[in-house]
């Protein structure tokens, strides 16, 4: 069996891993496996290299991703990028692409799939554990982790200078990286875009914390968090990005600064960015990574397509792609109830 991997969209850490599954697992059988570079473009500009158990058997520590990534999307651009994918994968005898991404890589990969009968595979991935039909993306967990680390570095100079430090994480439009980030850091407030930002009231817990001894602050925004139209607080420039997204960034910002004008502590901000998507993968995302992988390459095996690995609960089992994708998994609201304990 020839079967071909790509990895599209944004990079995070447990790529390589889920890599290094699958490949096992088709070069195990006795198959051939082809990545193809930078995502969708790989597939459009017919660029590849072979994978074989031995030049991924060392990539489970790395990084991002060995194939390259890119946001490029067939369906978006110039109308021949659907048939030259289609070609590459005729012109490799690919019996079967995996491919690795988040909901615009899945979309594309579903689309593949309904319109053409091309035999795909999904994977999900993204540190903004987003996606629905799965539990846990890996990326996530890392990227916490990222987080928690700057977070407690961030605490010694914010104490030392009696500061609150308004940290920005990712996320997109949701707010798993914050809020998970907060709890771990014990977070004096967070800000996620599934709550209005609502301001009198993280000034009253900021203040109160002051009064009774605590020296310091800490606010955990998502990027994707907002005001309500009446707080007249205008965040995002709400400018459209190459690839339809409301451009994102700059909240925590503006969210330091209203901190020190209603309070008169002195504040900082910092945003943490595409630190949050680099180095190695943690423990939990190497081997999420390479579950995914071990059984993407088992459905492949069984020519199951038309599939996403997914994880629920403790198993990881196949789900239709065409389930899963088009449908942003916001916080539940569960965990805003387990957060809201800390405000009191
Ligand atoms: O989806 C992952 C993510 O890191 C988001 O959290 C963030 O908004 C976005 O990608 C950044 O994208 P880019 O790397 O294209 O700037």
């Amino acid at each position: 069996m020839k079967v071909g991997i790509l990895t599209g969209g944004g990079d995070c850490p447990g790529l390589n891993p889920v890599i290094r599954g699958a490949v096992r697992v088709i070069c195990n059988a006795g198959g051939e496996v082809y990545g193809l570079l930078e995502g969708w473009r790989g597939a459009i500009e017919g660029n590849y290299i072979e994978l074989t158990s031995e030049n991924t058997d060392d990539i489970i520590f790395k990084g991002g991703t060995i194939l390259g990534s890119s946001r490029t999307n067939p369906y978006k651009n110039a109308e021949e990028d659907v048939p030259r994918v289609i070609a590459t994968l005729e012109h490799l005898g690919l019996d079967c692409l995996i491919a690795i991404g988040g909901d615009d890589t899945l979309g594309v990969a579903n689309k593949l799939w309904n319109d053409h009968k091309l035999p795909v595979i999904g994977c999900p991935k993204t540190i903004d554990n987003d996606l629905s039909s799965t539990d846990v993306t890996f990326g996530f967990d890392s990227s916490i982790n990222i987080v928690m680390e700057a977070v407690d570095r961030l605490r010694t100079t914010a104490e030392s200078h009696r500061r609150v430090m308004v940290v920005e994480t990712m996320g997109r439009h949701a707010g798993w990286i914050a809020l998970f980030s907060g709890l771990a850091t014990a977070a004096d407030y967070t800000l996620v875009p599934e709550v209005e930002i609502d301001m009198d009231r993280m000034v009253e817990v900021l203040k109160r914390r002051r009064e009774k001894g605590k020296k310091y602050g800490i606010v955990i925004v998502s990027e994707g968090a907002h005001f309500s139209e009446a707080e007249g607080v205008t965040t995002q420039d709400g400018e459209i990005d190459d690839f339809g997204h409301v451009k994102l960034g700059g909240i925590g910002e503006t969210v330091a600064k209203l901190i020190e004008e209603r309070t008169g502590f002195e504040t900082r901000h910092v945003t943490l960015g595409h630190l949050q998507r680099g180095g190695s993968p943690s423990a939990y995302d190497r081997v999420l990574g390479t579950r995914c992988g071990v059984h993407a390459g088992w459905l492949a095996l069984k020519h199951h397509f038309g599939y996403m690995v997914a994880l629920r609960g403790t198993q990881v089992v196949p789900v239709a792609l065409a389930d899963a994708v088009g449908e942003m998994r916001a916080l539940e609201p569960n965990f805003l109830e387990e957060a809201e304990v800390f405000l009191k």
